[in-house]
Formats: structure tokens, C-alpha cells, sequence
């Protein structure tokens, strides 16, 4: 088969791959499955970055989890529990509400938390 060939498969082939995803557009927006086991710093990527930034410090989507207001004083686990299971309705800013995260297990909340607590320890809070 002549390399011309070879790539107009290649090409077909994408598509055809392409177009399957994309029919129902179900599959953009599903969550990406996770492993029971993973670690809580690959939970908050999949689930917490596209909102509270990879470096934890935000996007204009969701606030920085490095705020001073989420100190374990202020927002104990419970709160952070309570956010990933049910949502939390915008009230300290102006992203609007936060919602329920689908398809997390207890452990890999216990564990998100644990990593996002170790970082606020490392990094330390901002303002
Ligand atoms: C779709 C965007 C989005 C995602 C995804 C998201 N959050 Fe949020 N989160 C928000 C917004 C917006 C707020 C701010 C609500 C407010 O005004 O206080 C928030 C607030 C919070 C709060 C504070 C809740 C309270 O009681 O004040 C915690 C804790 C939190 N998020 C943790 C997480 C964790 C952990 C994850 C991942 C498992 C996550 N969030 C995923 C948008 C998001």
C-alpha cells in the first residue's frame, strides 16, 4: 500500500472516530472515570482544577482554594465534603454556585481533601 493510501485510511478513520463521540454529545461531558484508588491530587485534576485552577489558585470559574477563607477554621472538611457532595451556593464571590460533583467516591473525597489541606500547609494561604 502506497503511503498516500496509508494516510486517507488514517484520515477516514478519525473521522469516523470523531464522529462517533461527538453524535450525542454525551461522551464530551460525561466524567472521566477514575480509579477507585487515585490519588487525591489526580481527583482534584480531573475533578476540581477546571474550576479552582491546577496550581489551586482559581480560574473565572471558582475561587482559589488558597484563600485565607478556606482555612480549616473557616471551612472545616465537613464543609468540603458537604460542597462536593450537594454543591454550594455562591455566597463569598461572584463565580456563582459550585456544583455537585458526579461520580466521586467517599474514599477519593477523603482523599482530595487530604491533598488540598497538604497543599494549603505547604504553599500557605493568600490574603
Ligand atoms: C464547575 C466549577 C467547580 C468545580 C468543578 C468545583 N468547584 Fe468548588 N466551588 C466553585 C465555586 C464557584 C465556588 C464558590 C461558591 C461561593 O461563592 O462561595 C466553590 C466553592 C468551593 C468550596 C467552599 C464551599 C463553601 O461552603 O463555601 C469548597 C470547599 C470547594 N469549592 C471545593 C471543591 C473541590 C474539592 C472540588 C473538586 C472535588 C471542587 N470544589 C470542584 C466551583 C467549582
Amino acid at each position: 500500500m502506497n503511503p498516500q493510501r496509508v494516510a486517507v485510511i488514517v484520515a477516514v478513520a478519525a473521522l469516523l472516530s470523531l464522529a462517533g463521540c461527538g453524535s450525542d454529545g454525551v461522551d464530551d461531558l460525561a466524567p472521566v472515570p477514575l480509579a477507585e484508588d487515585a490519588a487525591g491530587a489526580t481527583v482534584y485534576e480531573e475533578r476540581c482544577a477546571s474550576c479552582h485552577g491546577t496550581d489551586l489558585r482559581g480560574t473565572d470559574k471558582g475561587p482559589s482554594q488558597l484563600s485565607i477563607v478556606y482555612e480549616p477554621g473557616h471551612h472545616g472538611d465537613d464543609a468540603y465534603v458537604s460542597a462536593i457532595r450537594n454543591g454550594a451556593q455562591q455566597h463569598h464571590w461572584g463565580f456563582g454556585d459550585m456544583p455537585a460533583i458526579e461520580g466521586i467516591t467517599d474514599g477519593q473525597i477523603q482523599r482530595v481533601i487530604t491533598y488540598i489541606r497538604d497543599e494549603q500547609r505547604r504553599r500557605g494561604f493568600e490574603q
